[in-house]
């Protein structure tokens, strides 16, 4: 199968912020076999390799990525009885909740407070606090970073922890996550759904950003609080500006580049550790380098 790679693609079109300059390198994978090859030609050309799924989470460089983009494009979903299901990487959240929903099997209603994909969720243990993806996961197969062939691995081998996963580091590829569910009638899981997209929409801004942009430091005080008790919402940089709504959004109002989402962030980063003493750390992955530790992501 002759796979297409395009050159120089503008990344704005594949993430939330909508800012960021052009891959070298961007293909789909739309199965095992894809993802393989296109991994092994990353590794030919010497440049490094991104797996993207809805784009929620990052931050593109206004550079550009010098590698290849790879946006998983495997989005099938398989219910195998006993409350079990099996969703491909590439797998829209809120897609599986409702297909689910279809089975009369719940239990993931919280994940709909959480955009992106499968493979995102479980490479940054997407949630909210009463529900994780590592909690309801039973094992997924991944394309391990130094194997060729794929690996079906329990959820320890991921190190969960509060947005984090050994899979940040090791760079394996999240071929497909399989979650135990729990029956529940339709209608209530479409009430709850309903009644989380709500609540979200109250605390949090709609608008071009990447949700959260720094993890909250503990249980409390949390980065929005913080951010606001420093005075920084309505704080803007170029077409940056910190939310009104929610200090930890940090809102494309149009025209930002991703530059000035940067400096904004490192300004309100400052202000906090002035008046808090407290070093905010991104939850965005921040592509292809994060200023705030000083090392590269990839
Ligand atoms: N708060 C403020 N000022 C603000 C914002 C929040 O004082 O501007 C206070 C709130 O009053 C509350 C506390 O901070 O007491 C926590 O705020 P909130 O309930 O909005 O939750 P959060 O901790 O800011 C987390 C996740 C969100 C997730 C919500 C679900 C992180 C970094 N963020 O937000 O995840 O949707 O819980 O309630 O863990 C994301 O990861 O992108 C994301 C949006």
């Amino acid at each position: 199968m002759d796979i297409l790679i395009q050159k120089n693609v503008a990344l704005s079109q594949f993430c939330t912020y909508r800012t960021g300059g052009p891959a070298r390198f961007l293909a789909e994978a739309v199965d095992i076999p894809t993802m393989f090859t296109l991994r092994e030609f990353a590794k030919q050309q010497n440049v490094p390799h991104l797996i993207l799924g809805g784009g929620s989470n990052v931050l593109f460089a206004d550079e550009g990525f010098p590698g290849l983009i790879i946006l998983n494009r495997m989005n099938r979903v398989f219910f195998h009885g006993q409350g079990l299901v099996t969703a491909e990487g590439g797998v829209n959240l809120m897609r599986l909740i409702l297909t689910a929903a279809e089975q009369n099997l719940g239990g993931i209603s919280g994940l709909a407070n959480v955009p992106g994909s499968v493979g995102g969720a479980v490479y940054g243990n997407a949630g909210i606090p009463d529900i994780w993806i590592g909690n309801v996961m039973m094992h997924a197969t991944i394309l391990p970073s130094d194997q060729n062939k794929p690996m079906i691995v329990p959820p320890d081998y991921f190190e969960f922890g509060y947005r984090e996963s050994k899979i940040k580091r090791t760079r394996d590829i999240v071929l497909s996550a399989t979650l135990k569910l729990t029956p529940c009638p339709k209608a209530l899981i479409q009430r709850e759904v309903h009644d989380y997209v709500k609540a979200r929409a109250l605390k949090q801004p709609a608008g071009a950003s990447c949700g959260s942009f720094f993890k909250n430091p503990g249980t409390f005080p949390s980065a929005g609080w913080l951010i606001e008790q420093s005075g920084c919402k309505g704080m803007q940089v170029g077409g940056a500006q910190v939310s009104e709504k929610h200090g930890n959004f940090f809102m494309n109002t149009g025209g930002a580049a991703s530059a000035d989402i940067l400096n904004l962030a490192l300004k309100v980063h400052a202000i906090v550790k002035e008046k808090f003493n407290v070093s905010l750390e991104p939850e965005v992955q921040i592509i292809p380098n994060n200023p705030f530790n000083g090392h590269s992501e990839h």
